[in-house]
Parts: structure tokens; C-alpha cells; sequence
């Protein structure tokens, strides 16, 4: 039956409600990233996606809402900016971090007095979450550590049989996840950068923003390890007028190198496979991490990395790829 918003309800997403009602993941598309879901009301239902990444089970979840009519059966204390935010960006990637009412489930929070909350911007996962009409708890479908699914092909490879489904809705538009937002104590504060800027909530709220923090302030945000959204081949950042002797360097040394570079003068050597990126920030994120899964996949010794300009349009890059140079290289179980 067609839904109020004009989102239908396939059979899939039909079969998807089920199986959250019953308790099961489901692991759906959202704009950002691929997420893997779980009802959020449900311990043993969310106990099961720490299984399937082997995420520490510390780390909080974000609670995904169908609208931000929401917000206030998941948070208490909700203030002025938060209610802007949601009004400006939701749907959309940017996830709000909230005093959390009591109900909300200390396996979600990670035994925090907050929560985080999105409402994603994605056809599929609108229909999904209207259709259940409830929170879902969901972190992106990789495995812990790993580098994040932005097509159903790669949640499948990263997940398999952990997941009983996977709904398809195409590749992600935006890419990398969504920004986090800190509104739980006083002054907002970025805790993660994403495809909505610093600058973008700052001129919405009108006041200016305590500049990015460094991941040793960060209580608990997703990928404030250093190591995170890591290939399996060591990956290395070099500027980009650094490039060409870098490589040379490792290429006399006998190793098979990957490049990525968004200026530099392409070259070619034996051993040598290089990929030009896009040289906008947003596009650039938006084949990040496809990118990285294939060049992972081609089984280099080492991937160089040209490194992203240090401007605040590439702050979210930048914080991807330095967290994806720390944790390259090893294995899952590290
Ligand atoms: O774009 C996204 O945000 C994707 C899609 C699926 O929505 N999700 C995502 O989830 O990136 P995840 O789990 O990979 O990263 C979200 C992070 C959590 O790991 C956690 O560190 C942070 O958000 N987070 C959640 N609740 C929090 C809280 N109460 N306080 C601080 N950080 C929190
Ligand atoms: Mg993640």
C-alpha cells in the first residue's frame, strides 16, 4: 500500500519489518553509508549486531528515527539547536547526540545518559522505518575496524551470512557518515566531521563552533580509535609534491604501489597501478571508500595516498583517510 509521503512498501521492505519485529538484522541502504539494523527497543536484537561486526560492545549505536517527530520519545532536555538542526539537515547525514529518555537501552548508549539520533535520507530506509515505526539501532555494515559498505555488494562481502538480509537501494549518494553533533552539554560540538561542515550548522545556529576536537576528547564517537576504516594493505599519506619520489623510492624497493591522487601528473611504471580521484571534496567522498575497497582488493604492497587539501571543505576526507593510513595493514583480529 503506498504510504502517506508517497514511499511504497515493496515486498522487500515488508519482509525487512518482519524480520526487525522478530528480532533479526536487517541491513539497508542510507545516503551516507550502508547501515546494519537491528529494533532498538530489543537487547538481544541489538546484542546481535556486536556479534556480526565484533564491535566492542562499549561502543554506542545511533538510533535511526523515521522523522523528526521522533526525537522526543528518544530524548529528554532537547534543545533550541537540536530542534534547528533537525528541522534544517533531517532528513540528511548529520546525527544529533542527545540526553537520552529512559527507555532507551543501555546495549544502544553504551551505558550513557545520551543517545544519538539521525533521520537518514534514503527512499528505502524511510519506507523502512515508517513501515516499522520504530527506533533502529544501527552502525555501518562493515566489520569492526573496517573500511565502511557503500553499495549492498559490499556489505555482503564484508557480512555474509551474519546478515539475513541486505536491501538493495543502490550506491550510497553521499559516501563517508554522516557528521556528529554533541548537544547533550551546552555548547554543540563536532565530534565527527561529515558532508554537513562545521561552518553549515554554525550559520544555521549563529554562533560559532569550538573547533574540531582531536579524537582524545571525543567520548566514544565512532572511529575515535586512530585505526578505523582500514584496508588490509598498509596504506600510506604523502603530500602531493612528495608523491613522485615516494614512489620511486618503494618501487626501487620492489614492491607493487597503488596510487590515489587527485592533482598529481599521473604516471606509470611496472608495478605501478594508478587511480586519479576526483578533485572535488564531494565526489571525492563519494568513491572514497569503493575506491579503497578495490584497491585493497587488487593485493598491492602498499597503497600511497596523495593527501587532501587542509581546507575545512576537506576536513571529512582527511579525518577518513588518516584514521584508514593508522589501522591499514592489519588483521581483523588486531
Ligand atoms: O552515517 C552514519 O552515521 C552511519 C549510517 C548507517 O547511519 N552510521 C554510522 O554508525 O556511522 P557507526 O556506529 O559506524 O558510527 C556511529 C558512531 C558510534 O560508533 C558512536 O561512537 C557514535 O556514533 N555515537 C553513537 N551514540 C553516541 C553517544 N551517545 N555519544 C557519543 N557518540 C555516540
Ligand atoms: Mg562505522
Amino acid at each position: 500500500m503506498p504510504m502517506a509521503s508517497g514511499l511504497q512498501v515493496t515486498p522487500e521492505v515488508a519482509r525487512a519489518v518482519e524480520l526487525l519485529r522478530a528480532g533479526e538484522l536487517v541491513a539497508f541502504p542510507t545516503e551516507t553509508v550502508y547501515g546494519l539494523g537491528a529494533d532498538a527497543s530489543n537487547p538481544a536484537a541489538v546484542a546481535k549486531i556486536f556479534t556480526a561486526k565484533g564491535r566492542p560492545a562499549d561502543h554506542p549505536l545511533i538510533v535511526h528515527l523515521p522523522d523528526a517527530a521522533a526525537l522526543d520519545a528518544w530524548a529528554r532536555e532537547v534543545p533550541e539547536a537540536a530542534r534547528k538542526l533537525a528541522a534544517a539537515f533531517w532528513p540528511g547525514p548529520l546525527t544529533l547526540i542527545l540526553k537520552r529518555q529512559a527507555h532507551v537501552l543501555n546495549v544502544v548508549t553504551g551505558a550513557q545518559d545520551t543517545v544519538g539520533l539521525r533521520v537518514p535520507n534514503h527512499p528505502l530506509a524511510l519506507a523502512l522505518l515508517q513501515q516499522f515505526n520504530g527506533g533502529i539501532a544501527a552502525p555501518s555494515a562493515n566489520r569492526y575496524g573496517r573500511i565502511s559498505p557503500t553499495s549492498a555488494a559490499h556489505v555482503r562481502a564484508e557480512l555474509g551470512a551474519a546478515v539475513p538480509l541486505v536491501l538493495d537501494g543502490g550506491p550510497c549518494t553521499v559516501g563517508i557518515e554522516s557528521t556528529i553533533v554533541d548537544l547533550s552539554r551546552g555548547t554543540p560540538r563536532v565530534l565527527r566531521p561529515g558532508a554537513i561542515t562545521v561552518a553549515d550548522i554554525a550559520r544555521l545556529l549563529g554562533e560559532t563552533l569550538p573547533a574540531q576536537t582531536t579524537e582524545g576528547n571525543t567520548p566514544r564517537v565512532a572511529g575515535s580509535h586512530a585505526a578505523h576504516y582500514a584496508p588490509r594493505t598498509p596504506l600510506r599519506l604523502v603530500a602531493g609534491e612528495r608523491l613522485a619520489d615516494a614512489l620511486r623510492t618503494e618501487l626501487d624497493a620492489g614492491l607493487r604501489v597503488a596510487v590515489l591522487a587527485h592533482t598529481a601528473t599521473p604516471m606509470s611504471a611496472k608495478n605501478l597501478a594508478w587511480h586519479a580521484a576526483k578533485c572535488d571534496a564531494a565526489t571525492y567522498a563519494h568513491d572514497l571508500y569503493a575506491t579503497l575497497r578495490t584497491l585493497d582488493e587488487a593485493d598491492q604492497d602498499l597503497l600511497l595516498i596523495e593527501e587532501p587539501p587542509a581546507t575545512a571543505a576537506w576536513l571529512a576526507v582527511a579525518d577518513r583517510l588518516q584514521r584508514a593510513a593508522c589501522g591499514s595493514g592489519e588483521d581483523d583480529e588486531t
